[in-house]
C-alpha cells in the first residue's frame, strides 16, 4: 500500500509576526513563486526600501506568509503583497498578518487592491470596496490625426519641490521619500508646465517584462494622457497602466492607444475615506504603493 505524504506542520495562528529585512527578499520571492506570482525582484527591493515587510516563519523552513505595509505619514498606509503559502492557506495566517499591519501602522486610512482570493479576508477585517482597478497592457500606438496634447519635458532637479507640493495636495499624505527615490529607480520622470507652476507630472519604472507607467498626477485628462503617451513612447515595448473605473475617459483613451484590459482587482479602503483630491490622481506608482 502506498503511503500518503505527511502534511507540513502548520504554524500556529499565534506564531510571531516579525519585521523582515531586505536580506530576506529571496524568501519573499520563493513565497510569491509558490502562488505563481512573477519574479518581481526590483519591485520587492523598492518595497523593502520604502515600506515595512512583515512575515511569519514556516515550521518547515522559509516563510509561511508575508505582507507589506507602506506608510505615508499618519494619513494612509498602502497594503500589498499579502501572500500565504498554499500549504498553509485558510488557517488564519492571512488575517493575523493583516491585523498586525493594521495595529502597527495605525494611519487614518489603509488602501489596497484585492484579487478575488484576497477580498473575502479583507472584508472580514473591515475593508470596503470603493471601485475597480483594471490592468491594461500593450505597446503604445498614437491614434491617427490626433490633435497635439500639452507638451511634456523631462523633470529637472529644481522641479522636485513643485512635484512634492502637487503630490501632497492630490495624494493627501506625504510620498516624498518614494517620489525622491523614483528619480533614480525609474526610467523617466516628466512634467507639464502650466501658467502657475506645473500642471502635472508622471514617471515610469521597469518591472520584469514591461514598463509600468506611474505615478501620473495631472490637473486634467489632457495633461495625464500627454504624460502617459510620452512616457510610453519613450519606454518603447510593452507597458502597463493600472486604471480605475472612476476614470472612464482614460479607459477609452487606453483602448484607443494600443492597450488591452487584463485582470481586474477591487480597490478597497479601511478607516477614513482616502484624503487629497483623487480626481487628479490618474495612475499609481504601482498598485502595491498607491
Ligand atoms: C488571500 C490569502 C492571503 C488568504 O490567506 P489565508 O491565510 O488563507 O487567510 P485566513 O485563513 O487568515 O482567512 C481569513 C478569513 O478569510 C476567509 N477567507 C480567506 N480566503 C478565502 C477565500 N478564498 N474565500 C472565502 N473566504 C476566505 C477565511 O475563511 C477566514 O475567515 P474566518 O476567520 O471568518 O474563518 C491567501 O489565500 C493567498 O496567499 N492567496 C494567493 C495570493 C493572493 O491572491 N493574495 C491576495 C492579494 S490581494
Amino acid at each position: 500500500m502506498s503511503q500518503q505524504p505527511t502534511p507540513p506542520p502548520a504554524p500556529d495562528v499565534t506564531a510571531p509576526v516579525r519585521r523582515l529585512d531586505a536580506a530576506e527578499l529571496p524568501a519573499c520571492l520563493s513565497l510569491s513563486k509558490d502562488r505563481e506570482w512573477p519574479h518581481e525582484d526590483r519591485k520587492w527591493a523598492l518595497l523593502f526600501e520604502v515600506g515595512e515587510v512583515y512575515g511569519i516563519d514556516a515550521p518547515d523552513g522559509g516563510l509561511a506568509g508575508v505582507v507589506v505595509a507602506t506608510r505615508y505619514g499618519t494619513g494612509v498606509t498602502a497594503i500589498s503583497m499579502m501572500l500565504v503559502a498554499e500549504r498553509f492557506g485558510r488557517r488564519g495566517l492571512g488575517r493575523r498578518l493583516m491585523n498586525h499591519a493594521l495595529e502597527h501602522c495605525r494611519t487614518d486610512s489603509f488602501s489596497l487592491t484585492a484579487t478575488d482570493d484576497g477580498r473575502p479576508l479583507y472584508e472580514r477585517v473591515g475593508f470596503r470596496t470603493t471601485g475597480l482597478c483594471f490592468k491594461y497592457t500593450g505597446v503604445y500606438r498614437p491614434a491617427p490625426q490626433e490633435p497635439t496634447g500639452p507638451a511634456t519635458r523631462p523633470a529637472r532637479a529644481g522641479d522636485l519641490p513643485a512635484v512634492l507640493a502637487l503630490d501632497a495636495e492630490v495624494f493627501g499624505a506625504p510620498r516624498d521619500q518614494l517620489l525622491r527615490r523614483l528619480q533614480t529607480f525609474g526610467e523617466d520622470f516628466r512634467v507639464v508646465d502650466g501658467p502657475g507652476g506645473i500642471a502635472g507630472f508622471g514617471g515610469c519604472w521597469r518591472n520584469v517584462d514591461n514598463t509600468v507607467i506611474g505615478p501620473v498626477v495631472a490637473q486634467d485628462t489632457a495633461v495625464a494622457t500627454a504624460l502617459i503617451a510620452d512616457l510610453a513612447a519613450g519606454a518603447g515595448g510593452e507597458c502597463r497602466l493600472d486604471l480605475e473605473d472612476r476614470k472612464p475617459q482614460l479607459l477609452d483613451w487606453a483602448a484607443a492607444h494600443g492597450f488591452t484590459a487584463g485582470s481586474t482587482t477591487a480597490v478597497m479602503v479601511h478607516g477614513a475615506d482616502l484624503p487629497g483630491d483623487r480626481s487628479r490622481l490618474f495612475t499609481p506608482v504601482m498598485v502595491a504603493l498607491g
